[in-house]
């Protein structure tokens, strides 16, 4: 493990960093895989440090390791190291300088083009193909697989951060990654080494008991919780000198103006001329 802050093996500080001290749920079983995944921060400062040689494939296969829908395996990766690739990629993004800092950029693609060209290899028809539940798959098999490469990189000391703002254009992406018909960029990955300062903090969420529901689904604790929640993130957003004080007010600001979508809402026309034919 060579993570600049290794995560804690205390499994009580780690359920209070998750958390905060004021909704810490039971310690249950505990081992290092777990204790990665909790200490997980998306990191957005980057040494240029290359990666260990492997590493790429490394992370690939964790990824294939993945479970995929019915093993239809729905999705591709672009590896991105080109400086000149990046700096277009970190553009469309509204300018996440990360993208150009992290010596890997690694695209997940939902790719339906490869069983499309089964389809015609086969002269078969595919009638399952133009289905908004088709189109789904391909991207629940494109996260799975891209949050095992996350778990992986982290297991061995590197940091990620994941970069939803390729869809800001996915039709600028696909020409610059030369993506073919049905095959889209569901979104990216920054992979690298921290720096120092921008290794963070592991950032708390919701208390366990406003996610998780037994046996039938109940919101009546919902306020309160999140009361605890806004408390929490308060704190965390006074260290980290973050504008948005509480999450209730960051939850306002990412789902009330349209503009915050950053164009993402023409995504529809988007994908229908990358080829997908979204029933
Ligand atoms: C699908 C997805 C897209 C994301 N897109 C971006 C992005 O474009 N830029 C960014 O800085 N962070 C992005 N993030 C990171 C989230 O902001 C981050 O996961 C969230 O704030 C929680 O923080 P944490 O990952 O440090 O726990 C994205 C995360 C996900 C899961």
């Amino acid at each position: 493990m060579d993570s600049l802050t290794p995560p804690p093996v205390d499994t009580t500080e780690a359920l209070t960093r998750r958390y905060g001290a004021d909704a810490v749920p039971p310690a249950g079983p505990w081992n290092e895989t777990i204790a990665v995944m909790l200490d997980h921060r998306s990191v957005r400062s980057y040494k240029p440090d290359p990666l260990p040689p492997g590493t790429l494939e490394t992370l690939i296969a964790a990824a294939q390791s993945a479970a995929t829908s019915s093993n239809m395996q729905w999705w591709s990766a672009v590896a991105i190291t080109d400086p000149e690739k990046k700096k277009v990629l970190a553009e469309i993004a509204g300018g996440q300088k990360h993208i150009e800092q992290c010596p890997l950029f690694i695209a997940w693609v939902a790719d339906m083009s490869r069983n499309q060209r089964i389809s015609d290899a086969e002269k078969t028809a595919f009638e399952t193909m133009p289905w908004l539940e088709t189109f789904m798959v391909a991207c629940i098999d494109a996260a799975l697989a891209a949050q095992n490469a996350v778990v992986a990189a982290q297991s061995i000391g590197l940091r990620t951060v994941y970069i939803g703002a390729m869809r800001n254009d996915p039709i600028g992406v696909a020409k610059l990654l030369d993506l073919p018909h049905q095959s889209f960029v569901v979104f990216g990955l920054c992979v690298g080494y921290a720096t120092e300062k921008g290794d963070g903090e592991v950032k708390p969420r919701l208390p366990q008991s406003t996610v998780l529901h037994h046996e039938r689904y109940d919101a009546a604790n919902e306020a309160a919780q999140r009361k605890v929640y806004d408390a929490e993130m308060s704190r965390f957003s006074a260290r980290h000198e973050l504008q948005a004080a509480t999450w209730t007010q960051r939850v306002l600001n990412r789902l009330a103006p349209l503009k915050s979508m950053n164009g993402r809402e023409t995504i529809r026309a988007s994908l229908a001329k990358l080829g997908f034919e979204i029933r």
